[in-house]
């Protein structure tokens, strides 16, 4: 009998999950390994409003497949227009968990995003009284900034005098990538948490040009150097609650990606558990694995724990070079964990 993990049902805390055809492809990866999803906003048009949130919701649910139990999480796409008391009704009845800030112009879909913080006042004192989380795409967009800078640069010169004017507003600072990130978030007392991807804990800014310019690897925040993979390593297998799972699985069409202005978007939505778990056994923390894809998301957004299990063996599996049309994280790789069941 192999090896077996045997954790509560985790959940991811962050990804994108796309709308019509694409849905229909990826959701049920996502749905097969995770309870819960925080979903992200960034269709197009976005998801700015309480209908157009039940809407994507209802679409979401439509398509997973029969015999999966899966929880979208939707969130609000923030935009320098955004009405407080819509977010505000949103939140209190329960078709927006949280809302996502993406500067404008940071990433994918980004263009109707926050231009500058101060536009968007009255939004976050609401957010603040009401206990809503802001969940945060935490790379400055100048372009005289280092690419490889932008989120340390963001930390400075956004979210600490944020945090200032809004001490009791609750964040989570998406996808860290830095050492800088982890060290800000872990020094903070309270109201601010961090997601880690997968890729980020095992891929550096190498792998973007190993051999020549590898777009699946390419995805935003960027990877960054080595002592960076190392520190998110550090942090999300430190028990820290401050920490925990989103996957940013964030597929694109092959097309999409393979071209002259390739998107950014790394596809790790089939494997990401399996891809946790082997991160966190390098790190000899597997038994911390459960606290941080089951328990902290939970605890910081004040939802309960779920009640399912699953169950991870200690088998080998090779990842396909594509899924459903797609290249997903680890393609061609074989990892040492395999998703058995869940109950
Ligand atoms: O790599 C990314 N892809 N980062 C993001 O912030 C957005 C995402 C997407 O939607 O493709
Ligand atoms: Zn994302």
């Amino acid at each position: 009998m192999p090896e077996r993990l045997n954790l509560i049902a985790p959940d991811d805390w962050h990804v994108h999950l796309r709308d019509n055809a694409m849905l229909t492809r990826v959701v049920g990866r996502t749905a097969r390994l995770f309870q819960r999803a925080i979903v992200m906003p960034n269709l197009r048009p976005p998801v700015t409003t309480v209908k157009a949130a039940e809407g994507y919701r209802n679409r979401i649910l439509d398509a997973v497949p029969s015999g999966l139990s899966f929880t979208p999480l939707m969130t609000a796409y923030l935009t320098d227009g955004s009405d407080p008391d819509e977010l505000e009704r949103g939140f209190t009845t329960g078709v927006f968990t949280a809302a996502k800030l993406y500067p404008a112009n940071a990433t994918t879909n980004s263009a109707a995003g926050v231009t500058d913080l101060s536009r968007i006042d009255s939004v976050l004192s609401a957010m603040q009284r009401i206990g809503m989380p802001l969940l945060i795409h935490g790379e400055v967009t100048d372009s005289d900034v280092d690419i490889f800078d932008r989120e340390a640069t963001f930390i400075d010169c956004h979210l600490i005098p944020l945090r200032e004017r809004y001490p009791d507003l609750k964040i989570v600072l998406e996808h860290i990538t830095t050492s800088q990130a982890v060290d800000y978030v872990g020094s903070a007392d309270r109201n601010l948490a961090a997601t880690i991807t997968p890729h980020h804990l095992h891929i550096n800014r190498n792998a973007m040009f190993a051999g020549g310019l590898r777009s699946d690897f390419y995805c935003l925040p960027v990877a960054k150097r080595e002592q960076h993979r190392l520190a998110l390593r550090r942090a999300a297998t430190s028990g820290d609650c401050r920490f925990f799972l989103g996957t940013d699985s964030a597929p694109h069409s092959r097309e999409a990606k393979e071209t002259a202005c390739g998107c950014a978007g790394i596809f790790n939505a089939p494997h990401a558990l399996e891809s946790y778990a082997l991160a966190f056994e390098q790190e000899g923390a597997i038994d911390r694995l459960e606290g941080f894809a089951s328990l902290h998301g939970p605890a910081f957004y004040g939802l309960p724990v779920n009640q399912t299990r699953v169950c991870l063996a200690k088998v080998d599996q090779l990842v396909p070079e594509l899924i459903d049309g797609l290249v997903p994280f680890h393609a061609g790789e074989i990892l040492p964990w395999t998703m058995i069941s869940s109950s």
